[in-house]
């Protein structure tokens, strides 16, 4: 067991977990049947909130989940003697009967909040969990958090669905920032978990995951941003062959690139329009905060000393340019290098209210290389051209034989860049998969690709070619004028600026 005052017994269970399993279910029950002014009931809630607060002295937060018919308690299997079991069973029915799989208490939780909590989710057997967690927000319970199953795979490390271990990512990278608003210290034992799951996804199939990263569907463009950035950071870490626990801590360092956020106003953050000077100010103390929450942690480990290199160094460039302004002429760490190339690829590429026009994932690839040498390290940017491709996941092309496809995988390594997996939508190909990479029986590529559309601006302007690349350079980005105007205006420092 991690720490705090309760007794282990010898089944390996404690004292605590069961009690607080115990007064939950109880607590549950009479809810179900009594209403709040019931005495029953009364002592019953009084009860569960003795035991939870002997809990959150010892550890912050308690978190409860369920997975695979097993219950947990901060991470540590609940296991129930004969005299608990009914209890157990009582709890996983009812919890997975409302489709929860975590219930998460964090510290500063108020009486009232407890109270409705119970109400609500006893009453609710016939509603899902986001219908819940909807209701406890309407309630104004904020310190405590409902959130769906996730599968065991995700936790453990083995393959599964890149969804899973993206919401798992999403899950990690919300604890911790509340975690660090509500008591300042992280508790690094799930953040851990996912990182390795991650880890794992990516080595085995690091497609999917990339794939993911691409969509910006997610509300809360903070944690979809820091859980983007920690995919491509892995995915570029593995092409210097970092080993597994480095590459863990390469993705730990970026899902906390921008912790020091939370000290930023919300409607700087949120402001759906250019920032004043002032306003930038704040913005750029966010690497600093990053840097001063982190040092406050009390158990200061190699990978948090690695998040708190890699989060004071994401806006510093190549050449020393960029935020906190640095005296000394000095090289950058490897984790800084590589987080600030993803997060410059996914600040840019995801649509914000302030800009006039919006970039594509290409419009992105050409940005880092016309970057690279300068603000980028060009080492990165090629690997990282090498991970994404030249045209990401999602990019729709047109061909030199007039057919039209959207890019569904980057090219396999060792395949030039220009050369994805293309799924078909125009032509007499349409609906089948495409590999650009594959030649004829001549030895010539029999498609090429010829256009890049933006569905954005309805223009189009000409392919970069891999010479463009190997000159770290990067082609004109053509004839459309609204693209050319925005993308050098936003280029350099303003543009460096966005990516915050
Ligand atoms: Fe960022
Ligand atoms: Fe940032």
């Amino acid at each position: 067991m991690t720490s705090g005052a309760h007794t282990t017994r010898p089944d390996g269970a404690t004292t605590t977990d069961s009690r607080l399993i115990q007064t939950l279910m109880v607590a549950l029950r009479t809810a179900q049947m009594f209403e709040r002014d019931n005495a029953a009931t009364k002592a019953a809630l009084a009860e569960f909130l003795n035991e939870y607060a002997e809990r959150v002295r010892a550890t912050g937060t308690v978190r409860i989940d369920s997975r695979n018919r097993t219950l947990f308690v901060d991470e540590e299997r609940v296991r129930a003697r004969a005299t608990d079991y009914l209890t157990v069973r009582r709890l996983l029915g009812l919890l997975d009967e409302r489709g929860i799989g975590s219930v998460t208490i964090t510290a500063g939780v108020t009486q009232d909040e407890i109270v409705e909590f119970v109400y609500v989710v006893a009453r609710g057997q016939k509603k899902g969990v986001e219908d819940l967690a909807r209701e406890l927000e309407a309630a104004q319970v904020r310190h405590i958090q409902i959130a769906p199953p996730v599968e065991e795979g995700v936790l453990t490390g083995e393959t599964s669905s890149s969804l899973h271990t993206y919401s798992a990512c999403l899950d990690v990278c919300e604890e911790l920032q509340k975690a660090v608003k509500t008591h300042g210290q992280i508790r690094t034992r799930r953040a851990r978990r996912v990182t390795q799951a991650v880890v794992e996804h990516v080595l085995s199939d690091e497609a999917s995951l990339l794939a993911m990263s691409t969509i910006k569907e997610f509300d809360d463009y903070l944690f979809n941003h820091s859980v983007n950035v920690a995919i491509l950071a892995v995915a570029v870490g593995q092409r210097l062959s970092l080993g597994k626990t480095a590459l863990g801590d390469l993705c730990f360092a970026a899902f906390l690139h921008d912790l020091g956020k939370v000290e930023v106003p919300r409607e700087i953050l949120q402001k759906p329009a250019p920032l004043d000077p002032e306003e930038w100010e704040e913005i750029r103390k966010h690497p600093t905060n990053s840097v001063l929450l982190l040092l406050r942690q009390q158990n200061l480990s190699q990978s948090t000393l690695r998040a708190i290199i890699g989060s004071f160094e994401h806006h510093i460039n190549y050449d020393m340019s960029g935020y906190p302004k640095v005296r000394e002429k000095s090289s950058l760490s490897l984790f800084g290098r590589i987080i600030t190339v993803a997060d410059r690829f996914d600040a840019i590429t995801t649509a914000r209210e302030y800009r006039t026009v919006n970039f594509t994932p290409y419009d992105g690839i050409v940005h880092l290389i016309m970057s690279s040498r300068k603000e980028l390290d060009p080492v990165i940017v090629k690997l990282f051209v090498e991970v994404m491709g030249l045209y990401p996941p999602g990019t729709v092309l047109g061909l030199d034989t007039g057919e039209v496809g959207v890019v569904r995988r980057p090219p396999l390594p060792g395949n030039p860049v220009n050369r994805p997996e293309i799924y078909m939508v125009r032509g007499l190909e349409k609906g089948s998969l495409v590999n650009l990479a594959d030649k004829d029986a001549n030895g010539n590529y029999p498609r090429n690709v010829r256009l890049v559309f933006n569905p954005e601006n309805e223009g189009h302007f000409p392919a970069v070619t891999p010479d463009d690349i190997a000159r770290g350079e990067g082609a004109e980005p053509g004839p459309t004028p609204a693209v050319s105007a925005d993308f050098d205006a936003e280029c350099g420092e303003s543009r460096a600026e966005a990516s915050a």
